[in-house]
């Protein structure tokens, strides 16, 4: 089953193609981040905005590079949530008209559950039951999957998102926009104990919560240049020292990282899955692969490109078998659970 994907559910414009989910044919990814770096995150208009520009050619050049046309496509799948309204409608109607005009089946997919269908691009397949942790920009999850839509939420985060908090954390800071590539920078530089970061604890073990030690950074780099809680943090970036910057975001990395595999292993101990996967944009850190195959031996990661959103992994979920929708009744789920 050869399946377009789209996914415009944040600040990404993307198309793919995959062959019975898990041959990856293209996949084109418009990144607005230069446009919302400016602003220091994602203007939720102008992602919308831009959405509608990038769509039509991304889609275009995703048919191109597959080398294949629309005669070749057994089926449309877009990601209708969770995710950002005005975004997620800009896809979601694009599959929607293109279903309909082009009579092909249109498939709705969780943009977070296909996210571990990353793992499955062009890969060894995992073995059921997988263990999948899911850290990116929105959200933070373990997941127990018996089958291919067979799943059950093992823990989530109570506040932040692991993404979020790297992102955060980078903010207070002064490191470039997005976070995440910039504190794995930045901690290469520096000291991982030369900042006391707290682990929060939470009444179900497998739940996640950032954003205390979010907070922590932030009196910690108060203290470090020798002010108080009252230290607006936007003065920040400039009273702090480069290695200051470096050791607080080799501290922030050193205990996101550890938590994040303290709370896989103790998932991993209760369930014995058959394969492990860590997935989501916060998976492309290189820290947090070395110190989770380190622990928990194989583990499975997407290839980078497909860590951060991209329209692969929507084709790929669509690949494992979900039921078409009429286009008509195809709406955007801006909260959509899993
Ligand atoms: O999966 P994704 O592209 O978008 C969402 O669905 O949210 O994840 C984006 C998140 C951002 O918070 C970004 O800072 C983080 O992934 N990220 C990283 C790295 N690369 C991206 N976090 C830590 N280390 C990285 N190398
Ligand atoms: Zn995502």
């Amino acid at each position: 089953m050869t399946i377009l994907g789209i996914e415009t559910s944040c600040d990404e414009t993307a198309a793919a193609v995959v062959v019975d989910g898990q041959q990856l044919r293209s996949s084109v990814v418009a990144s607005q981040i230069a446009t919302h770096a400016q602003y220091g995150g994602v203007v939720p208009e102008i992602a919308a905005r831009s959405h509608i520009e990038a769509i039509v050619p991304v889609i275009k050049q995703a048919l191109g590079d597959a080398k294949l046309d629309w005669a070749d496509i057994d089926g449309i799948a877009v990601a209708n949530g969770p995710g950002l309204n005005g975004s997620l409608l800009i896809g979601t109607l694009a599959a929607r008209t293109l279903a309909t005009l082009r009579n092909k089946p249109l498939y709705g997919v969780n943009h977070v559950e296909a996210h571990m269908y990353a793992a499955w691009i062009d890969a060894a397949s995992p073995k059921f039951p997988v263990l999948a942790l899911i850290v990116s920009g929105g959200h933070t999850q373990l997941v127990l999957l018996r089958d291919h839509g067979d799943y059950q939420l093992l823990g989530q985060t109570l506040d932040d998102a692991a993404g979020e908090a790297f992102d955060k954390v980078a903010k207070i800071c002064g490191l470039p926009y997005p976070g995440g590539p910039s504190i794995d920078k930045a901690a290469k530089l520096g000291d991982s104990r030369a900042f006391a970061l707290p682990k929060a604890k939470t009444a179900n073990p497998l739940d996640f919560s950032f954003s205390g030690v979010k907070t922590a950074v932030l009196r910690a780099a108060q203290l470090a240049v020798g002010d108080d809680h009252k230290l607006p943090s936007y003065e920040l970036p400039e009273r702090l020292t480069e290695q200051q910057k470096n050791d607080l975001a080799a501290s922030f990395q050193r205990v996101a990282v550890e938590t994040l595999v303290d709370k896989l292993e103790t998932a991993a101990q209760a369930h014995s899955p058959a394969s492990i996967i860590i997935c989501g944009g916060v998976a492309a850190n290189q820290t947090l692969r070395a110190e989770a195959s380190r622990r928990l031996g194989e583990v499975i990661y997407p290839p980078f490109a497909l860590c951060t959103d991209n329209a692969a992994m929507i084709a790929a979920r669509a690949g494992f078998g979900l039921e078409p929708i009429e286009p008509a009744k195809l709406h955007v789920s801006p909260t959509l659970s899993m």
